[in-house]
């Protein structure tokens, strides 16, 4: 199994994908350590036990790659690449989260790069993600790997494109705007994309809506 450690940061850990079933505890116990505020930032306002050990479980069994990054054998952080099928325009989905104790320490960022190498070697053209509108740490986090995010209703959403050479870390924050000049229309199409994908989600979770 191939793992990474971080050398260019003051984590101490290492990264690695995890394997889907067998490892999804890992990920599951990840998620429940998340507090109240963060797993309301990680999941849009859904922060109960339950919904996170579904979602965990789901993850496992529809083709989720998760990277996670390990301290001590503990999942602390991770990121999400949701296979196209799952979103209406075949864009695939990526979310994070790191652990309060694990942040600002570049794990995220590092969590990304290795997000986009996957993403490429899977021949993805552009990535989603979506945060909500106060969510510093992820906007900051996702215009440093180059999103145009747009801002609407409460939360921000953007793509990644991967056809261009990616320009991580090479382009200084400030001169790389968190939110993008955007024609009304698009942002208003971004933000139904975006809301079809998530309820679409939810309700399948909820056990609704399984030919949505
Ligand atoms: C968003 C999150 C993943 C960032 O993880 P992290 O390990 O702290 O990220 P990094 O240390 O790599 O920091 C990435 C960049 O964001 C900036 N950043 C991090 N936290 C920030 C904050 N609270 N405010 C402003 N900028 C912040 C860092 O300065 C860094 O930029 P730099 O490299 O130019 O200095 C983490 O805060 C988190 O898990 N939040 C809760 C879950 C969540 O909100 N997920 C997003 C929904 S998909």
């Amino acid at each position: 199994m191939n793992h990474d450690s971080i050398s260019s940061t003051s984590a101490r850990g290492t990264v690695r994908t995890l394997s889907q079933q067998e490892e999804l505890p890992l990920l599951r116990d990840h998620l429940l350590r998340l507090d109240r505020t963060s797993r309301h930032d990680r999941f849009h306002g859904f922060i109960d036990d339950s919904f996170i050990r579904r979602y965990a479980e789901r993850c496992a069994n529809d083709g989720t790659v998760i990277i996670a990054y390990f301290e001590d054998g503990v999942v602390r952080g991770a990121a999400e690449l949701h296979p196209p099928e799952q979103s209406p325009d075949a864009q695939p989905e990526i979310a994070f989260s790191v652990e309060r104790s694990a942040r600002r320490k570049g794990v995220g960022s590092t969590l990304f790069r290795k997000l986009i190498a996957e993403a490429h070697a899977k021949g993805y053209g552009s990535l989603r993600i979506t945060t909500g509108a106060q969510n510093d740490a992820m906007r900051a986090l996702a215009t440093k790997f180059g999103a145009q995010l747009t801002f609407r209703h409460g939360e921000s959403t953007g793509s990644i494109d991967l056809t261009e050479r990616h320009k991580a870390e090479q382009v200084p924050a400030a001169a790389s705007p968190a939110i993008a000049p955007v024609t009304p229309i698009a942002a208003a199409r971004a933000i139904v994309d975006m809301n079809r994908a998530y309820w679409r989600m939810v309700m399948q979770m909820s056990g609704w809506g399984r030919a949505a």
